[in-house]
């Protein structure tokens, strides 16, 4: 596992995750806001966040469930470091698509901006493993459309966007996978997020700052320095008053195990 290239981009980036990652405590904190709506702060049960990265959904559900028992899986161990926690939950190294954990053994699974990099049904299978029968599960990932801009800035620029984006899943691949599994969809809601940067650079350390800047398998080819050159000017005819625009699409996905 130590090879594997998005686990080295994460931690890598674990030591200034948490101050780049607005955007992604912004879907966190929505997703725990929908699950709260639907149950209640007396849940006592056994909840998992999948991908809790340095522990920001955890510190939240700890104040939202403060008599369920917690855990946290993450593959990214420098990510987990990260998580200081006053609390008992456990954060556990290991992997979302071969989770460390009993059959049947978790009430509510729930993991915020961590499936994008999965195999949706290897993670999916793993889901509906570990949930009791009945059980809920709660989940944002990114499907197609997330950075957008940033495809088009390739390929205005003559790049080839492939060898550089995360390839996102499509939207209905996702859900036909919930439709097709043991744990049909209860709601589903996708919506683009548009953040704002003032310049190229500050875009990519955004991404960069989060770990999202690898794709899963073989080498990033770098641009040499007219590439980039090219594909700045491509980007700043996206520019407007609020500056560069990039976009994520998010998917939420609310689903019960059979
Ligand atoms: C964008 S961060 C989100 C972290 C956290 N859920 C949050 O909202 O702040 C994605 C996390 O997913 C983890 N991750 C990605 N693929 C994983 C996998 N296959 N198994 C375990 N963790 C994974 C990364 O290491 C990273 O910490």
């Amino acid at each position: 596992m130590s090879t594997h290239p998005v686990r080295q981009s994460f931690n890598r980036a674990a030591s200034v995750y948490e101050a780049s990652a607005r955007l992604q405590q912004q879907v966190a904190d929505q997703l725990i806001q929908d699950m709260h709506a639907a149950l209640p702060s007396n849940f006592t049960g056994h909840i998992l966040d999948a991908g809790c990265g340095t522990g920001y959904c955890l510190h939240q559900l700890q104040r939202t469930y403060p008599d369920a028992t917690l855990l946290g899986v993450d593959f990214a161990e420098a990510m987990l470091e990260q998580y200081s926690s006053a609390s008992d939950a456990l954060a556990i190294n290991g992997d979302l698509e071969h989770l460390p954990l009993a059959n049947a053994s978790i009430d509510l699974y729930m993991s915020s901006l961590a499936w994008q990099w999965c195999h949706v049904g290897h993670a999916l299978d793993e889901a509906m493993r570990v949930l009791k029968p009945g059980a809920h599960l709660w989940l944002t990932t990114l499907v197609d459309g997330t950075f957008h801009e940033m495809a088009s800035a390739f390929r205005s620029a003559e790049l080839s966007p492939a060898a550089h984006l995360l390839a996102m899943p499509q939207e209905t691949t996702v859900r036909d996978a919930f439709q097709q599994s043991g744990m049909p969809l209860i709601t589903a809601r996708c919506q683009p997020v548009t953040t704002w940067h003032a310049d190229f650079n500050t875009l990519r350390h955004s991404i960069r700052g989060v770990g999202a800047n690898r794709l899963p398998s073989a080498q990033q080819a770098p641009l040499d320095r007219a590439a980039r050159s090219r594909l700045i000017e491509a980007y700043e005819a996206l520019r407007s008053p609020r500056g560069l625009p990039l976009t994520y699409n998010v998917l939420t996905i609310h689903a019960q195990h059979n």
